[in-house]
């Protein structure tokens, strides 16, 4: 992606300039809002780029992380930790679906680098199969399964596996595609820069079900639309598909970088010492942000909130410029009639942010779940206002 420089005089030219900025400085955020630095207060219905589930300065999160830095703020996984093992044990609890072990990361692209890694290790094939529109990171393995990268911005000279595309819509593709030189099926379940895309529940079915005639591992990529996004804990829950795999980061650790690799108990049993390995993974303090990050998701009922609110957008957003709704819970693709990012621009005009995606006709909302219906009624109302 080009770099664009907003001019907001804040151009220092020490930072790569490989984003394309919004003309936002933010200053401090509070809830669901932000504060710029020129005293605009903006509604974030785009939370980070999906990060900040429970908002900013939620004070569960906040006393976690304090707590935790007083305490120990980092320690080697040759050490042992309880809040690792306590964190660990929440998360899988809150997936369920015998998805019992956990390896802990840092970033999204990182988890599926070792889910994949692992697959290839584990059943020694030589493919991989990936949705079309898919994203899944910036790494070499998890860039080779991302649909365009490789002519976008991969960069490497080749990828370290072979990849296979599969339409993201025809169950009936996949017996085809996948087959026993395939080590790893990975999907994201709601798809978020695909254009917060329903994969559904016919598709997962047909590649669990394909993954188990031939062997192959099934990866899901839950970077976005895991940790309750969906308004169930996982996409896994929500369609009730369980993969042999699920990768979280994102609002797992609500900002502070944290991400996770889940495995199966037939993966997990056939692990070695070794076999992977991090530094910063498993630190104390995204340890016990995660186990904080779910603790606040069960006490305050934010999944049912999720899916009353996200009800409640599709009920009162179909006006202006908007001609329908995809995607589930808080990861939402408003159809537009016209190119997305100009109502995009239009909301900001406004001080309400969203998101886009690489569909150019769909505006994309990632709030924090913490959003209530009053929220919507300020960017109903600023739709109602743009126009179509
Ligand atoms: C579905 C999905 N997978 C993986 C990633 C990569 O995560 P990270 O940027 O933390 O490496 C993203 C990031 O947007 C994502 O949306």
């Amino acid at each position: 992606m080009a770099a664009t420089n907003l001019g907001l005089g804040l151009h220092s030219g020490h930072l790569a300039q490989v984003f394309a900025q919004y003309p936002i400085e933010v200053a401090h955020g509070e809830g669901v809002w932000l504060h710029a630095r020129d005293g605009r207060k903006i509604l974030d219905f785009y939370g980070g780029h999906a990060v900040a589930g429970l908002g900013y300065g939620h004070p569960r999160w906040l006393a976690a992380l304090e707590r935790q830095a007083r305490q120990m703020a980092f320690q080697t996984n040759a050490l042992q930790m309880a809040i690792r093992e306590r964190a660990a044990a929440r998360l899988a609890k809150f997936v369920g679906l015998g998805l019992e072990t956990v390896f802990w990361l840092n970033s999204g692209a990182e988890a599926n680098e070792n889910a994949l890694k692992l697959a290839f290790k584990l059943t020694g094939r030589s493919n991989a199969v990936a949705l079309e529109q898919g994203f899944h990171g910036r790494t070499a393995a998890a860039g080779a399964v991302t649909w365009g990268a490789l002519e976008k911005w991969y960069g490497f000279p080749r990828t370290p596996f072979a990849v296979r595309f599969t339409p993201r819509n025809n169950p009936n593709a996949v017996e085809q595609c996948i087959d026993r030189d395939t080590a790893a099926v990975i999907v994201e379940p709601v798809q978020g820069v695909g254009g917060a895309y329903d994969v559904g529940k016919p598709m997962l079915n047909a590649l669990r079900r394909r993954c188990d005639e031939v062997g192959a591992i099934l990866i899901f990529d839950e970077v976005q639309c895991g940790m309750g996004r969906t308004g169930a804990p996982f996409g896994a829950n929500f369609y009730g598909v369980a993969p042999d795999m699920i990768t979280a980061a994102k609002a797992l650790g609500n900002g502070f970088p944290v991400s996770a690799l889940l495995l199966s108990r037939r993966i997990a049993s056939q692990l070695k010492v070794d076999d992977m390995g991090t530094t910063f993974g498993g630190g104390p303090m995204a340890c016990a942000v995660a186990e904080a990050v779910i603790d606040t998701i069960e006490a305050e009922s934010l999944l049912a909130n999720v899916r009353q609110v996200s009800a409640y957008i599709r009920a009162s957003c179909i006006i202006g410029p908007i001609t329908g709704v995809q995607g589930e819970g808080f990861l939402l693709g408003l159809k537009t009639s016209r190119p997305a990012k100009e109502v995009q621009a239009a909301l900001l005009d406004k001080n309400i942010l969203t998101g886009t995606s690489a569909d150019p006709n769909i505006l994309r909302l990632l709030p924090a779940y913490i959003l209530n219906e009053g929220h919507v009624d300020i960017l109903s109302q600023a739709l109602a206002k743009i126009s179509a």
